[in-house]
């Protein structure tokens, strides 16, 4: 497997669970024994917080945003969290500027790439995830451009097909002109709760839209959730206990996720092979 993996969480609509999946998918990675980087994206900074607080601003202490500005490497804002092998690239409060500062430069949608090849402790993981904000922003451009693999977070709610055609649509645009090696990894569903109609009905349309494209696992509805990031827990940490319901359904996702990344890289190195 190549090393790092690089997957941005991506999603233009919001609350769809895209920082939970983060944290959590990460966390039960880390746990499986990879090395996993989660890095925040996101003004918003809820990765951030939620994992190891808020990183208050000062204007002397270098940011992400200033790795970005600089377009150098990113391991001096690398910090570990309470996770084994699991760190962070912190969001910061100046991100916000982000988006303004990068359109008026020259590849504009490469910078954050550029900023990842000059971080010595990158090849040190086996995973990098990233959160992105709930749009198809010029950061989450970079964000894509950055990436191996994109998965999508969506909620059991209605209509969700109208949004993630959009959303294809836009990420086929950029792998089209720009990132033609990014790959989806697949779509996840969260807030699921089986009892209630709409979630079994938007269940059997992604079912059927999707195929294999649909990972198995399911995000059940989980108070515990709600909770865990307000005590900068994971799940794991959170529920305590390998029953609880996020425990499992994360684990679950982490296997997949494995599962998937061996059998499409394994895909792709026969290719030459087969064309020769
Ligand atoms: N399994 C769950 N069941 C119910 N609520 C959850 C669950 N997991 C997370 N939540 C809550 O749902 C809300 C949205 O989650 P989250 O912040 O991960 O979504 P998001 O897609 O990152 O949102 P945004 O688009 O704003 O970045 C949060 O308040 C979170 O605590
Ligand atoms: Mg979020």
């Amino acid at each position: 497997m190549r090393k790092p993996v690089i997957v941005s969480v991506v999603n233009h609509k919001g609350g769809v669970l895209k920082t939970t999946t983060t944290a959590n998918l990460g966390a039960g990675l880390a746990r499986k024994g990879s090395r996993v980087l989660v890095c925040d994206l996101d003004p918003q900074q809820n990765l951030t917080v939620s994992l190891i607080g808020r990183v208050p601003y000062d204007e002397n202490t270098p940011t992400l945003y200033d790795a970005l500005m600089e377009e150098g490497g990113l391991d001096h804002l690398i910090r570990p969290t309470s996770t084994k092998y699991l760190d962070i690239l912190p969001s910061s409060e100046d991100f916000f500027a982000a988006e303004l500062s990068l359109a008026p430069r020259e590849a504009r949608e490469f910078v954050f790439r550029t900023c990842c090849e000059q971080t010595t402790a990158l090849k040190a993981y086996d995973f990098v995830l990233i959160d992105n904000s709930p749009s198809v922003s010029l950061v989450t451009v970079n964000s894509l451009i950055a990436s191996d693999y994109f998965l999508v977070p969506v909620s059991a709610e209605y209509l969700p097909l109208t949004g993630l055609v959009m959303l294809g649509d836009s990420i086929g645009r950029i792998q089209h002109k720009l990132a033609p090696s990014l790959r989806s990894l697949g779509v996840v569903i969260t807030l699921f709760h089986r009892s209630e109609t709409i979630c079994r009905r938007v269940e059997r349309e992604l079912e059927r839209e999707l195929g294999d494209m649909l990972f198995r696992t399911r995000i059940r509805v989980n108070t515990k959730a709600k909770t865990a990031p307000s005590v900068m827990k994971t799940i794991f940490e959170y529920e305590d206990s390998p029953q609880g319901r996020g425990t499992e359904d994360y684990t679950q996702l982490a296997d997949e996720v494995v599962e998937r990344v061996a059998s499409f890289e394994s895909a792709t190195s026969l290719e030459p092979a087969a064309h020769a």
